[in-house]
């Protein structure tokens, strides 16, 4: 879709309050790593007080034509005095220079990293920039914006606005999810709107738990009425997506084990297979997640809350299989919470990939309870040793 031929649409939130974003449906990745099968939408809100006006964050690049006319339907872009810079990354900061670029009164509000991020990306001046301190408030006219200091969400600047009097968050990446979709709030897409930000949360705000848990703690005092994240939908009864951030962002367990496996000749498959029927028989909820074919979003959805991983993978190369390389790299720079690890392996005629997976695995959260290997195709015996070890695992995973 050409920019010309993008709708112009935009949303009244609230008196004074509009949604004039734009929704990538074509976009599949983001970073070159994290699929985006729904797309995803870069929402930013302008705020026109009785005095003076200000848009909260932007556009990603090549969408900048789209956002300036959909202010313009409200106000001409003269007439702006803040834009809202929350974060630094492109997809809410590139569209910033353009505005910036039609509003010659408007400074750029940011923390003072921000502020130093918005010249070293964007060659924004500093002449017009300012910086914004924790808890300072900004009086538009009628309508007061209170900046909050949040860091490291996921980058060092990360800053939160609150519009006070109608009790809006406008929190950026946090309580986001990609999703393009032609609804707007989450109450209109039912149970999946918190799939989607729960797969969100795995992959960008996990790594960041901790910074993640002292916003939420910040947040307590506020009386939020609406959550306004800048990807995916908005919250207008914001109670749900609060409450699972609180769970998420504290590491709450479920009594639930994560398989991630990948198989070449089927042995490593048979014993996932019998792991999955032993501990599913002792009452815990497992998901086997085949490497072949599963998406990153899926496998961060479930290391959110996974009490326990269980990885299966044959020895190849004398190691794990690439794949598995690949994910219990990525596992362990996302930082879940889950307790307890353990791997079933496979090798035609030497083993090397529990050892491997041992050294990639040190730091994380989680240890390793224990380990099954199998030479050729699992024996009686091998088939067993897995028995006693879903069984085993799964009374840890009970004890949660
Ligand atoms: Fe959606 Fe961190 O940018």
């Amino acid at each position: 879709m050409s920019e010309m031929d993008r709708p112009r649409e935009t949303l009244e939130m609230a008196e004074g309050v509009h949604w004039v974003g734009v929704k990538d449906w074509d976009r599949r990745m983001f970073d070159r790593l994290i699929p985006l099968p729904q797309g995803t939408s870069y929402n930013a809100y302008l705020i026109q007080g009785e005095e003076k006006n200000a848009l909260i964050d932007s556009v990603n690049p090549g969408f900048e034509e789209s956002l300036e006319a959909k202010i313009r339907k409200h106000l001409d872009p003269t007439q702006l005095d803040y834009l809202v810079m929350n974060h630094a990354e492109p997809d809410h900061a590139n569209g910033f220079s353009h505005i910036l670029s039609l509003a010659p009164k408007a400074r750029l509000l940011a923390s003072e990293k921000g502020g130093e991020m918005a010249t070293s990306l964007y060659s924004i001046s500093e002449g017009r920039i300012e910086t914004v301190e924790d808890g300072e408030r900004l009086d538009l006219g009628g309508k007061t914006l209170r900046f909050i200091d949040a860091p490291w969400l996921h980058w060092p600047e990360t800053t939160l606005t609150f519009y006070e009097e109608e009790g809006i968050l406008f929190p950026c990446d946090f309580f986001g999810a990609h999703v393009a979709t032609g609804k707007f709030y989450a109450d209109q897409l039912g149970e999946i709107a918190l799939d989607y930000a729960k797969s969100y949360f795995g992959e960008i705000m996990m790594p960041y738990r901790q910074r993640a848990k002292r916003a939420m703690d910040k947040l307590q005092e506020l009386e939020i009425e609406t959550v306004a994240p800048s990807h995916g939908v908005i919250y207008r009864n914001p109670e749900k997506i609060l409450r699972a951030y609180r769970s998420w962002t504290e590491g709450e367990l479920a009594r639930k084990v994560l398989v991630p496996y990948i198989s070449m000749w089927g042995s490593t498959e048979e014993m996932v297979e019998v792991l999955v029927e032993t501990m599913a028989s002792e009452g815990v909820e497992v998901v086997p997640f085949n490497l072949a074919t599963g998406s990153l979003g899926d496998l961060a959805r479930e290391l959110v809350d996974a009490g326990g991983i269980v990885i299966g993978t044959p020895t190849v190369l004398a190691g794990p299989h690439p794949n598995v390389h690949h994910i219990v790299y990525l596992a362990k720079k996302l930082n879940p919470p889950a307790r307890y690890l353990g791997v079933v392996e496979s090798h035609g005629w030497a083993g090397g990939a529990i050892r491997e997976i041992a050294q990639l695995t040190e730091g994380m959260e989680g240890e390793i309870v224990d380990t099954v290997s199998a030479l050729g195709s699992p024996s009686k015996e091998d088939l067993k040793k897995v028995i006693d070890f879903g069984k085993e695992f799964a009374a840890k995973i009970n004890s949660i």
